[in-house]
């Protein structure tokens, strides 16, 4: 399968040649040594990390929709797209150049070149007629996740993401807007603020989905937690917590800077029981050009929160001290154990408006007072726990139940 070649760029760095097939896959990489701090860190320690940080970049062929969406615009892959978009992304500075190529990253770059972004528009809209006189040269940018998701331009130039939801409801663009109204009252400087979208679904049909403002450009970058981790060895079983703030104090971060931000974090999704804030919906800023660490990325993606999948039966019969998560351990109660401030959040301002949830599909509406029950529940518990309580402890957990 003897591929194209091609350079993986970083802005205009050349950091390392290599051979791309039709289909995307890489081989025969060959890295060019005076720029290797440039190799993407979640591909530094070796050719296994490398191929993975590769395969992560093309949009998950699990992604809503994203089957449709290849046929119609004629990819066989998502990583044939990936190559045929020049592996471009909103959230970073990489890219490639097929060898003999003459491009710069000023001629291409999605924060500054204008763009379609046909691929999302199709996940979001399966009706949606593809213009095969394409105006722009792309029609998709790298990104993660599983929801389907579209880049957009506004109208003053600024990169926006619409992002939709699972199954039949609003829930999660609307739990997106519930905690960024939650970061707004506390305060929190450093979090994506999400807002209502209106999206067509399934041809005709309105629906709500939500967009956020793009937190990179290209004098910042995003890099995943789970890149960072990919840079340390890992014990089985251990909790990412460590190796991940190894990683960020080796790469300058102040030790108050991560405990603060992590305090922050940890208390506000307690909150709001964010049960899926894994390593890829955690990640911190780098300046593309000096490679030096910025601090943590905006908090982003908190839809897979208040209770949004779980009936309206089972949301009666909850145990909040039960409930899993896919963070750094699996009980979300013991998250709260990496807590350093229990101040960091003020409950005071943690008193929250659930009218919002009144715009979810109508037979879901009955739900808003148990989630306000459920958050008022988990108030209680944060509070016990800012009193000094280690709430997580079998014996307080016997005496409150
Ligand atoms: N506002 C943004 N600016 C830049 N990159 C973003 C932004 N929002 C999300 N991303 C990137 O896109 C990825 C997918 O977005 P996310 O909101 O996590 O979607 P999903 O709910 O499908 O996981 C994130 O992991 C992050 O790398
Ligand atoms: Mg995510």
């Amino acid at each position: 399968m003897a591929g194209r070649e091609y350079y993986l760029m970083h802005k205009n760095v050349r950091v390392c040649l290599m051979e791309i097939d039709d289909e995307g896959r890489i081989a025969r990489i060959r890295i060019n040594q005076a720029e290797k701090e440039h190799i993407p860190l979640g591909g530094q320690m070796n050719s296994t990390k490398f191929h993975e940080w590769w395969r992560d970049r093309a949009i998950p062929r699990t992604r809503h929709g994203a089957g449709t969406a290849l046929q119609k615009l004629g990819y066989p892959s998502t990583g044939s797209a990936l190559v045929n978009n020049l592996a471009l992304s909103l959230s970073d500075c990489y890219w490639i150049m097929p060898r003999g190529a003459d491009l710069s990253w000023e001629e291409v770059n999605l924060f500054t070149n204008d763009f379609v972004d046909a691929f999302g528009e199709i996940t979001i809209n399966q009706d949606y007629r593809v213009d095969l006189r394409k105006e722009t040269r792309f029609d998709c940018a790298a990104s993660q996740g599983e929801l389907q998701k579209k880049w957009c331009i506004a109208a003053d130039g600024r990169r926006y993401m619409i992002k939709g939801n699972y199954g039949q409801s609003y829930q999660q663009s609307l739990n997106e807007v519930f905690a960024s109204n939650l970061h707004r009252q506390q305060g929190f400087p450093n979090y994506a603020e999400y807002t209502l979208a209106d999206v067509r679904i399934d041809g005709d049909q309105e629906g709500l989905g939500c967009l956020c403002y793009d937190f990179c450009s290209t004098g910042a970058e995003c890099i995943s937690a789970w890149e960072l981790l990919q840079t340390v060895k890992i014990k089985k079983n251990e909790s990412y917590f460590y190796p991940l703030k190894e990683v960020c104090l080796s790469m300058g971060m102040k030790e108050s800077a991560f405990s603060s931000f992590m305090d922050y974090q940890i208390m506000t999704d307690f909150l709001i029981t964010n049960t899926d804030r894994h390593m890829n919906n955690v990640a911190v800023m780098r300046d593309p050009d000096t490679l030096e660490l910025k601090g943590f990325a905006p908090i982003y993606d908190s839809g897979n929160s208040m209770f949004y999948n779980i009936s309206y039966e089972g949301l009666k019969h909850l145990n909040i001290r039960e409930i899993k998560t896919h963070s750094f351990i699996e009980r979300e109660i013991r998250l709260l154990q990496y807590v350093q401030d229990r101040k960091a959040v003020d409950l005071d301002k943690a008193v929250m408006d659930f009218s919002i949830y009144k715009q979810d599909v109508f037979e879901r509406r009955i739900r808003e007072p148990e989630l306000q029950r459920l958050y008022e529940l988990k108030m209680n518990l944060l509070q016990s726990f800012q009193s000094g309580k280690d709430v997580w402890k079998s014996d307080y957990i016997r005496r409150h139940t």
